[in-house]
């Protein structure tokens, strides 16, 4: 069985985004893969988050990852801080990953640029981390989105540079995965681009059927089509986009052909966008609840999580030394 590995940094909640990009993927892949999903807390600490809040985002995001239906009976779902083996690998391929090509990358430059009092080394060496966090398990498959594709070119390049150094065939070079055909990316509903949590117009799972609604209705939208048939702007489009990703399939043509009809009242899309995406959410949210009241059970499934997960990193890690040269 193929080896598959992906994490999420614990800063929010999970929204739509995630789920349609990443974790959709997830669960998708758990009944045919061996898969590690991990939390990825220590790269959160380049921002220099408050100790609490490290807790409390854990605790979140491993009940929310539950409450989509990732299930630790298929996956093994850990935190990244509880398996210390994936810090040796990060330090070996640190000693081959060169300080130019770390500067080069665009998330290096534009972290550089958004935290400018902080361009601290964690920052600097995050691609050498990730690549660890894959290297750890030697998988060969990545779900991520879009966004990722610059440091899973890095994880192939680090894996590809210790083969070569040590004269070895031992990382498999990962490959970034997406579902294909299915795989999207979740506008926002401001009018341009994606949705994200430090775009500030997310989604959440957990938000609540009235929060819900509040955000489709302040989607931004147009006059409306001026004639039959014609281009959705960007704004109307990513509409659109989300009907498609939510709704069924009558509902999606029903307005596309009163947009093209030019009889569209973008009220009435809102509002059944919003039900859409509440029917969507709501026994997602119930599950949140239900799973973060329940402490033993998060507790359990991350020491079991940690367990499976440092299996696989000790072995890793012992072949590492032994190729290394630490005998
Ligand atoms: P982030 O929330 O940016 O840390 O991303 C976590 C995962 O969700 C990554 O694999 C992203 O590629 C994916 N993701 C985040 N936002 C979106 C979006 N709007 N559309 C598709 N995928 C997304
Ligand atoms: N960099 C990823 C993100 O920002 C999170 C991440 C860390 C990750 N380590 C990883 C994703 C390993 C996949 C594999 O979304």
């Amino acid at each position: 069985m193929e080896t598959v590995v992906s994490g999420i940094r614990p800063t929010g909640n999970l929204h739509l985004g995630n789920y349609f990009g990443a974790i959709r993927s997830f669960l998708d892949m758990q009944h045919s893969h061996n898969c590690y999903f991990f939390i990825a807390d220590w790269h959160s600490l380049t921002t220099h988050p408050h100790p609490d809040n490290i807790v409390r985002n854990v605790r979140t995001i491993l009940a929310e990852y539950l409450a989509c239906g990732i299930d630790p009976e298929k996956a093994t779902i850990y935190v990244q801080s509880d398996v210390p083996e994936a810090l040796e690998l990060y330090l070996y391929l640190n000693m081959n990953a060169y300080l130019g090509e770390l500067e080069r990358t665009t998330s290096f430059k534009e972290k550089a640029r958004q935290q400018p009092d902080n361009v601290n080394a964690g920052l600097l060496t995050y691609p050498t981390l990730m690549a660890a966090d894959i290297l750890l398990h030697k998988a060969v498959k990545v779900p991520v989105g879009k966004d990722q594709e610059q440091n899973m070119e890095m994880a192939r390049k680090f894996a590809r540079r210790f083969n070569t150094i040590y004269g070895v065939d031992f990382f498999p070079e990962p490959a970034s995965f997406s579902l294909g055909a299915t795989a999207v990316k979740v506008p926002g509903l401001d009018g341009s681009g994606k949705m994200g949590k430090s775009e500030g117009n997310a989604i959440y799972l957990a938000d609540d059927p009235k929060a819900i609604s509040k955000k489709v209705m302040k989607a931004v939208t147009d006059a409306g089509p001026q004639e039959p048939n014609s281009i959705k702007p960007e704004p109307v489009e990513n509409l659109f986009s989300m009907l498609r990703i939510v709704s069924s399939e009558e509902v999606y043509n029903h307005f596309d052909g009163l947009y093209n009809s030019c009889a569209i009242r973008y009220g009435d899309l809102k509002k059944q966008l919003a039900e859409d995406i509440v029917s969507f959410t709501a026994p997602i949210r119930e599950r949140i609840l239900e799973i973060q009241a329940d402490e033993d059970y998060l507790d359990r499934v991350v020491r079991e999580g940690a367990e499976r997960a440092r299996e696989s990193a000790v072995r890793t890690v012992a072949e590492v030394r032994r190729i290394i040269g630490f005998r």
